[in-house]
């Protein structure tokens, strides 16, 4: 079989950590950038939309299915650009695992995501959201990335600033949602430690600790061992990390939240708005470690999801539905899903 065969009625719950939804009509893997391209055309001439799939792990998908092509990218490469005492910069295939990639850096003493250790997915899904995770962003260490672009049938360039970066956003899932199909991705690593202080749950775990060397593999070993509690397995517990995005509040709404409930907890934005953790609210409603449709609210971080018996999206889509009214109706707060939805 080539790499290019194209399978008709692939269930996609095989394909996502949430493990649930219908299947796509048709589903291919892409292994070179090429690929991609001749998968486009193909889809092109049958009318036919795409949707691209890296690990799934920010993916959730209907009871309908997806009647269009599902391009499962596994376009591989680690390659070094360039090379100084203070920086190394890498290209990397945007179907490599993600986890891996920070694990090859910070075994190279490089600097820039390993607190970003252990996110599942893959190199090319990182951009879309922006992933971000104690006190990193994909946005800080990303130079720019290659992309098939649908509209032109043209692989381009992007640089970080064309990718209109924000807290859990790009172009690829706002302005431009499925223009563009990222091939490879270029960070750019320091060479220098990385420095205290950091970010606040971290930093507790450093102070609880003793720890006062920080080496790009401390911080790494520090977040797996964070995560392991507050983000459950997704191989024993499907889930697709934080199912909401934390809220965004202007002032005179913290000020308003903070006469009722003293204890909220607030962080403020560089653009003087204040971000709420969703967890905490969630919490506040009492739902934290109950079932609801079959989706439990995880017991230690009310913020993820998980898969515990539900029979599809439907029933997803209930539990969701029942959050965020719930949320709402106490806070005034609107919450958004952080997934993105197939
Ligand atoms: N909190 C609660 N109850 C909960 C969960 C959280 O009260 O059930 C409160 C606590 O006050 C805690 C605060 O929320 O101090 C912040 O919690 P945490 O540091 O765990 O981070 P988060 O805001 O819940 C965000 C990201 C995570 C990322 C962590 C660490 C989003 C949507 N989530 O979660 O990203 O790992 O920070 O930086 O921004 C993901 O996007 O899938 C993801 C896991």
């Amino acid at each position: 079989m080539s790499a290019m065969d194209i399978h008709q009625q692939v269930p996609l719950k095989n394909y996502t950590t949430m493990r649930l939804g219908g299947s796509a009509a048709y589903f291919a893997e892409a292994h070179t950038a090429e690929d991609v391209a001749t998968l486009h055309r193909t889809a092109n001439a049958q009318h036919l939309p795409i949707f691209v799939l890296g690990g799934g792990s920010n993916t959730i998908v209907r009871d309908e299915g997806f009647a269009g092509l599902i391009v499962h990218i596994k376009i591989l490469g680690f390659e070094v650009l360039a090379d100084d005492i203070y920086s190394m910069t890498i290209k990397i295939g945007a179907g490599e695992n993600w986890d891996k990639v920070v694990e090859r850096t910070v075994v190279s003493n490089l600097s820039g995501i390993e607190a970003l250790s252990a996110i599942p997915g893959t190199a090319g899904g990182a951009p879309v959201q922006n992933i971000g995770a104690y006190g990193q962003e994909l946005a800080d260490t990303l130079v720019s990335l290659e992309a098939y672009d649908t509209t032109t049938s043209q692989i381009v360039t992007l640089q970080n600033a064309d990718c209109q970066f924000a807290y859990r956003s790009s172009i690829f899932r706002e302005a431009e949602t499925g223009r563009y199909i990222i091939t490879s991705i270029t960070l750019k690593l320091s060479k220098n430690l990385p420095n205290p202080p950091f970010y606040e749950a971290l930093q507790r775990y450093f102070d609880e600790r003793k720890v006062t060397i920080f080496t790009q593999q401390v911080v790494r070993d520090a977040v797996i061992d964070i995560r392991r509690d507050k983000l459950p397995n997704p191989i024993e517990f499907p889930n697709a990390g934080s199912f909401f995005k934390n809220a965004i509040i202007e002032d005179w709404q913290l000020h308003d939240l903070k006469k009722q409930y003293p204890d909220a907890p607030s962080y403020e934005m560089s653009d003087g708005r204040f971000k709420i953790p969703t967890g905490w609210l969630i919490e506040q409603t009492g739902f934290k470690g109950q079932v609801l449709h079959g989706m439990r609210i995880h017991d230690k971080n009310a913020l993820v999801l998980i898969n515990h018996e539900a029979t599809g999206y439907a029933d997803l889509a209930a539990a969701r539905q029942e959050i965020v009214d719930a949320v709402y109706g106490k806070f005034r707060i609107p919450i958004e899903q952080e997934p993105l939805e197939l």
